[in-house]
């Protein structure tokens, strides 16, 4: 009864939508999945949190879907997301813009919205559990789950990330091998399942779990960078922010959050901890957002997905004439958005998705206190 309504419910919010340009979030086995193409584009963007200078770049926009419990799901209500990406030949530039209303809180971290992003390094690596590694968090090694790395970045800005400055990679965690970031927690991580998930370290597996013991063993390296901002702010140019102003925005106000990421595409890692990228091939990843709904601290597991499996993200060639392909005719050509099903097809997995189990696509984002 309860999969005829939301069969029902899919049916309603289809003929809604009719149109739209969204990726479908629901899942059939064996479709084709949303592609993510990433222009070459040298000098477009800057890493600052503003989204202005990805306007010519075409994006994939989402509806991004919590699933819950009982194997139900919900949508995220306060708007869309885009998500874009670019290269310049060595870096990878990341944008997810999330429509909600400005939040913050000192004092609990699961009050202030957070995002991910995933990419499978093992051949076996599955997006539902983090790599999907059957062992227990005692008996996870680099041996016993070789095939089911997962690399992850996570950002978790609070008062003390500035808007518009970058975070991630710094000297204080790089000279203690960590790949933690204690100023912006923006964290270069890997896991297998859940479970067994670490921040980047000189060691293919620490023996003790990040969960019960905290950050830092580390070693290898954070390698990404990263900002953000919320377009409540008013920012036009660079954050006008600067430490100790604390304070960022008026809660409550509409807008966007804005993340934007760059990482090399290749990096110094031999112990399966970063995914490795190249031009012209396709890696297959995730994104997810936390956000506190109705003034409820999020938990670790309450993600809000861009898509319920691995989407795809392609990183094109460039022409030769640099930032020549973003265009018309580049828009035309390598449009990213790409609806990969039918509308039959939607209905259908609709359906289907009523058999979800609970959903544990990025579960265990570290709650700091
Ligand atoms: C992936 O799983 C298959 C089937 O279990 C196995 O044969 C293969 O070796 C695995 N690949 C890796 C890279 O672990
Ligand atoms: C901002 O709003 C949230 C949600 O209503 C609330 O929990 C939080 O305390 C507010 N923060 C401030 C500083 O007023």
């Amino acid at each position: 009864m309860a999969c005829l309504l939301a069969l029902l419910l899919a049916l309603a919010a289809i003929a809604a939508t009719a149109g739209a340009a969204s990726a479908p979030n629901i899942c059939v086995s064996g479709s084709v999945p949303p592609l993510l193409q990433a222009l070459y584009a040298p000098g477009l963007v800057t890493v600052d949190g503003n989204s202005d200078d990805w306007k010519s770049i075409p994006g994939m926009r989402v509806r991004l879907r919590q699933v819950v419990g009982g194997g139900s799901s919900y949508l995220y209500g306060d708007g869309e997301a885009t998500i874009k990406a670019v290269h310049d030949g060595r870096d990878l530039f990341v944008l997810m813009q999330v429509t909600g209303p400005y939040v913050f809180s000192s004092l609990q971290v699961g009050l202030n919205p957070a995002m991910a992003l995933m990419f499978s390094i093992g051949a076996n690596a599955t997006f539902l559990d983090m790599g999907g590694c059957l062992q227990e968090a005692g008996s996870c090694t680099a041996a016993t789950c070789s095939g089911h790395e997962v690399d992850i970045m996570q950002f978790q800005p609070r008062l003390d990330a500035v808007p518009g400055r970058l975070y991630g990679t710094n000297i204080r965690d790089i000279a203690i091998f960590s790949g933690d970031d204690r100023y912006g927690h923006l964290t270069d991580m890997y896991a297998f399942n859940p479970h067994c998930k670490w921040a980047d370290g000189p060691i293919a597996t620490p023996d003790f779990n990040i969960g019960s013991h905290g950050w830092g063993a580390g070693g290898a390296q954070n390698d990404w960078l990263g900002a953000w901002q919320h377009t409540s702010m008013g920012i036009v140019g660079q954050s006008p922010f600067a430490w100790g102003d604390q304070v960022f925005g008026v809660n409550g106000s509409l807008g966007d959050y804005v993340y934007e990421f760059s990482r090399p595409l290749v990096t110094q890692d031999r112990l399966q901890q970063d995914v490795q990228l190249a031009i012209g091939r396709v890696q297959r990843f995730g994104a997810a957002f936390w956000y506190p709904i109705s003034g409820q601290p999020w938990n670790g597991y309450e993600h809000f997905l861009a898509h319920c499996d691995w989407m795809d993200l392609e990183l094109l060639p460039g022409t030769g004439a640099g930032a020549a392909a973003v265009g018309a005719t580049g828009a035309t050509v390598l449009g990213s958005v790409s609806v990969v099903m039918s509308l039959g097809a939607v209905v259908a997995a609709a359906y289907a998705g009523c058999l979800l189990r609970r959903h544990h696509g990025f579960e265990g984002l570290a709650r700091l206190t």
